[in-house]
């Protein structure tokens, strides 16, 4: 993938994430660098296996009516996701600079979470800034990358134990609106208890090992 001309907004484990232009659009390309300790075709097969799985889970989110990024294109051959550029700023941002703006996101974050689950669907890396308020206002969310589809509820139990660890962590002092994202989870999810009760479950888990 030729990046010239491209700006860099964010460097992760596994690749860069670049501010672009498609058909004179703006657009985010996600692209995942070949790893030097991997057998060359086996790097290749995960990369090209990750990028496929990200578009397909970013596409099922959406049909379940959550807002994602639309994917103008997926190249397998240069590990690169071509995706809407959905403008806005990360709830992490926003949380940080408006945090009397935390029990209306953390209640929309809450309903956004219960359908994507409702949906089979796990996120993997649940954090504040995988999701973005985008420039309509709706929480947007992004990077399936460590997603799954067809999940039980160990995979949805994870996903909300991530999230409040991130939550805690990079949001100390909104417990309240945390528990309201809680809230609002359990009145959209089906079943909510069997998640929480698993949630509960994995904190005892780490307690003890
Ligand atoms: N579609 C998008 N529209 C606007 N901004 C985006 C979009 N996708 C990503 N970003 C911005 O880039 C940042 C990093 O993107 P993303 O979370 O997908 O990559 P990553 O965390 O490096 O990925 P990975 O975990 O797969 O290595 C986001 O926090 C967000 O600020
Ligand atoms: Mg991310």
């Amino acid at each position: 993938m030729d990046t010239d001309g491209m700006t860099e907004i964010a460097k992760g484990a596994e690749g860069s994430v670049y501010r672009t232009t498609f058909l004179g659009r703006s657009a985010i390309a996600k692209v995942r660098s070949p790893k030097g300790y991997r057998i060359p075709e086996l790097d290749r097969k995960i990369r090209n296996q990750r990028i496929r799985s990200e578009a397909r889970l970013v596409r099922e989110a959406r049909r379940a009516g959550i807002r994602t990024p639309v994917i103008y294109y997926a190249d397998t051959e240069t590990g690169t996701l071509v995706m809407e550029d959905v403008g806005g700023e990360t709830v992490k941002h926003h949380l940080d600079e408006h945090p009397e703006d935390a029990s209306r996101i953390c209640r929309e974050i809450g309903r956004n979470i219960a359908m994507m689950h409702n949906a089979g669907i796990a996120h993997g890396d649940l954090t504040t800034s995988n999701m973005i308020i985008a420039g309509d206002g709706r929480i947007c969310i992004i990077d399936f990358s460590m997603g799954a589809s067809l999940v039980e509820t160990e995979d949805m139990g994870v996903d909300i134990r991530l999230l409040e660890r991130a939550f805690s962590s990079a949001h100390p002092k909104l417990g309240e609106a945390y528990k309201e994202l809680i809230g609002s989870y359990c009145e959209t999810k089906t079943c909510p208890d069997q998640v929480m009760d698993k949630v509960q479950e994995i904190k005892d888990r780490g307690r003890y090992t």
